[in-house]
């Protein structure tokens, strides 16, 4: 009798503890269909006709892909990288894609190495650039990883990069979109899939991306009176300098900046994004996965595949330099 009692309170346990866990990826599961399908557009009805987008890392990779869709879309851009003659050339491109969609943009760029400067005055000197314009849109895009170089240098770099822009100069622009008295404002956030649980072989880097996703979520919270959407974006991998990859593929569920970019834009309202619906549904299934699977054997499977990843970087490098050859 003790017995049947004792099995029937353990099954009734087990049955409560299956619900909440189905109920969690169920809400896990609209969210996604939500972000892939019935996201709100960023477009400049939403956040102002002849405004600006003011893009970090925008010369290359995702930022690039954003800078030339926010283009098309008809937002004037600050271009913010460390490379002029890249900022020049982006420009030109930026142009000549808002042109192809039947708009006309103005571009001014910025040349700044956000690993160099971390000075108050720096991030000052920044809005002292654009203090004269109406900044609609924030993308904190740049970040920077270590593949293989574990210098201290390189350390530092991440850290560096990872962390101070998007605090300070979020800071600094939040201070101009405030002052846009009836206008609504977005603010994109760049975190990484890797912040969704420890990623050893990546540690440093997934915990600065932790460090964007908790700064953006709160952020959010604190902005909304203000009108300011905030958006944060955590991707899986994308063909750019950053992984070495150069095109999308399929079997590594690798996509284009461009495709990043429109899963970013179609998601203004949504909290959160992983850019692009082959990234929303890998990441549903990593969630469910963290749930189910004891946690050493995860972090098991994460290193594993972070020395994948880098002998794949290293691989595709020297590629790269015998062609150059
Ligand atoms: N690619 C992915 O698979 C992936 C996945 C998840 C998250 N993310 C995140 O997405 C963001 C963009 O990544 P990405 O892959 O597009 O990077 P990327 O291809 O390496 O491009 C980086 C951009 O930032 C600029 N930049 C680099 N260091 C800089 C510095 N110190 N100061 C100023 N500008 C600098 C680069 O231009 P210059 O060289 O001219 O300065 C370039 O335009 C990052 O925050 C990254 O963590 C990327």
């Amino acid at each position: 009798m003790g017995l049947c009692c004792y099995l029937g309170c353990l099954e009734s346990l087990v049955f409560a503890v299956g619900f909440v866990f189905l109920l969690r990826w169920t809400y896990f599961l609209f969210n996604t269909i939500y972000r892939i399908y019935f996201g709100t557009q960023v477009t400049t009805e939403r956040y102002g006709k002849d405004s600006w987008a003011v893009v970090t890392g925008s010369t290359d990779g995702i930022g690039k892909g954003l800078a030339l869709e926010l283009a098309s879309r008809g937002f004037n851009l600050v271009l913010i990288s460390r490379t002029i003659e890249k900022l020049n050339a982006v420009a030109i491109e930026a142009q000549e894609a808002a042109k192809k969609a039947g708009k006309s943009i103005h571009t001014r760029v910025i040349a700044f190495d956000f690993s160099d400067d971390t000075s108050v005055q720096a991030y000052q000197g920044i809005k002292d650039k654009i203090k004269d314009l109406d900044i609609s849109i924030l993308v904190n895009n740049v970040g920077y990883t270590h593949q293989v170089d574990r210098s201290t240098k390189i350390f530092f770099d991440e850290t560096t990069v990872n962390c101070y822009p998007i605090v300070l100069l979020t800071q600094q622009v939040v201070s101009l979109m405030t002052g846009r008295k009836g206008k609504k404002s977005l603010i994109i956030n760049f975190s990484s899939q890797a912040a969704l649980s420890p990623t050893p072989g990546f540690s440093s880097y997934s915990a600065t991306k932790v460090f964007d996703w908790y700064f953006s979520n709160a952020i959010a919270h604190e902005l909304r009176r203000n009108d300011v959407d905030v958006l944060s974006v955590l991707p899986g991998m994308v063909a750019t300098p950053l992984t070495g990859r150069k095109v999308a593929d399929i079997k590594e569920v690798v996509i284009t900046p461009k495709q990043c970019a429109d899963g970013v834009l179609g998601n203004a309202t949504s909290g959160m994004t992983h850019g692009g619906a082959a990234h929303e549904v890998t990441a549903y299934f990593s969630r469910i996965l963290v749930d189910l699977i004891p946690i050493n054997l995860f972090y098991r499977m994460a290193d594993s595949i972070g020395k994948q990843l880098q002998q794949q970087f290293v691989k595709l490098q020297k590629a790269d330099k015998q062609k150059q050859k």
